[in-house]
């Protein structure tokens, strides 16, 4: 799985540094090209010598070769590598990669690279677990990064507890079964909707829904980190997802939402509506704030597009079409409505009297739907795990179709 795989190793400094050489040894065993990019407190725990010698290649320290006046474009080897594995990463480094901060060659490297980045952290069981540390991990995870997380032990510091450095066995059969998984979507056009739709009252109002965006951006992460190309059409949310696999288009209302949807949907393999679209919008929208007056009033509210159902209508021959369902009260028997009505593949179940299901949580409890009403639940996990299961299901319907 790993054979001609282009791989950049970042060593930060950490004493598990001593650790990178044995894993080094064996990517470039299973067949990976390896280059390794130290940082000025790497340097510190292990010799470029050392490294050179295993990687079979130059260990690269500093943007400049002060020798010949050459410079190292992180550019070219952000580009370059089918991977970028940051293994140790200290609490220093993985605080500069999530606010932005490149002053060395391995940053700069990180935030010009197109590949997937695997972060496996190490350092003491108080730095790993003190609130920056945990923040800094979570930014990482919201960029779209992968973090391997450290296992308990004994620590260099003669402490117990988490924060020793993934062993590299276990590092390598990560990445093989990352590479594995990639390809499963390779080649597959998938479009998504997510987050809420503003419906404009005013130009200071508007209705709205708690929709976060959490469950859309998590499922584009999942697609196309196994390979599909990805087209996220998105209403107004606070998530960044930089992942160069997937195009974000940024509409408001439901209006904007349907013209986006509308016209990538012909190029579409796959479609999975997860946004919470308004069913209706305010029938005129006044161009200056509306003034109290104290008197009640009244909105008159018109139904926007059912995205779902017209494309539903449209569906091409070999396309996949997904939905998900709101429900508060009769939950599998509303579902399976809306996915006849739409004309749907499957539908995704979510239960907002769930505590920790739904709208604007990081967590998801859903019950999968298919076409003969054939059911599947899951337990309460994070969006990113759910996100995981729906596309299983979603490349089942592929193979049980022959879509594949
Ligand atoms: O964004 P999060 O905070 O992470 O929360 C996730 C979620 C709860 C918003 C999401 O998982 C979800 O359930 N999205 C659909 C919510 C919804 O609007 O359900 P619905 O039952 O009203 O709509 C049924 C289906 O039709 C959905 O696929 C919806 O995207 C689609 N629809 C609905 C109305 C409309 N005008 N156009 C549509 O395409």
């Amino acid at each position: 799985m790993l054979q001609g795989k282009k791989i950049i190793l970042g060593i930060t400094g950490s004493i598990a540094a001593y650790k990178s050489a044995f894993l080094t040894r064996l990517l470039v065993r299973e067949g990976a090209e390896v280059k390794i990019i130290l940082t000025p407190y790497g340097k510190e725990f292990i010799t470029p010598v050392t490294l050179a010698t295993l990687s079979k290649n130059t260990v690269i320290t500093d943007f400049f070769n002060h020798d010949d006046g050459s410079w190292n474009s992180h550019v070219d080897l952000g580009i370059w590598a089918d991977a970028l594995l940051i293994a140790p990463a200290t609490a220093n480094t993985m605080a500069k990669m999530a606010n932005g901060i490149a002053d060395n060659l391995l940053l700069t490297t990180y935030f010009s690279a197109r590949c997937p980045v695997i972060i496996v952290p190490a350092m003491d069981l108080d730095m790993f677990r003190h609130p920056a540390t945990l923040k800094n991990m979570e930014l990482l995870r919201s960029y779209g990064n992968f973090i391997i997380e450290p296992t308990t032990g004994e620590l260099a510091s003669g402490l117990e507890g988490k924060g020793r450095m993934e062993e590299p066995e276990k590092i390598v059969e990560w990445l093989k079964d990352h590479f594995k998984k990639k390809s499963r979507f390779s080649g597959k056009r998938v479009l998504i909707t997510a987050g809420p739709t503003h419906e404009k009252i005013d130009p200071v109002r508007f209705i709205g829904n708690y929709s976060s965006g959490k469950m859309g951006y998590a499922i584009a992460a999942a697609f196309a980190n196994e390979g599909a190309s990805v087209e996220l059409v998105s209403g107004p949310v606070q998530i960044s997802l930089n992942n160069p696999s997937v195009n974000i288009h940024k509409v408001t209302s439901a209006e904007e939402m349907n013209r986006s949807a509308s016209a990538l949907f012909p190029a579409m393999d796959i479609v999975v509506f997860a946004a919470a679209v308004a069913d209706y919008k305010p029938e005129k929208q006044s161009l200056s704030k509306i003034r109290r007056t104290g008197n009640a009033m009244v909105i008159n509210l018109v139904p926007n597009e059912d995205i779902a159902g017209k494309l539903g209508r449209q569906r091409l021959e070999n396309q996949l079409l997904v939905g998900f369902a709101l429900e508060s009260e009769n939950g599998e028997t509303n579902a399976f409505k809306k996915l006849t009505e739409k004309n749907l593949d499957m539908i995704v179940l979510n239960n907002m009297n769930v505590p920790g299901a739904g709208f604007n949580v990081d967590t998801n409890k859903i019950i999968v739907i298919g076409k003969d009403n054939n059911q599947k639940e899951f337990e309460l996990k994070s969006k990113d795990d759910v996100a995981k299961d729906i596309i299983n299901e979603i490349f089942n319907l592929m193979i049980n179709r022959s879509y594949a």
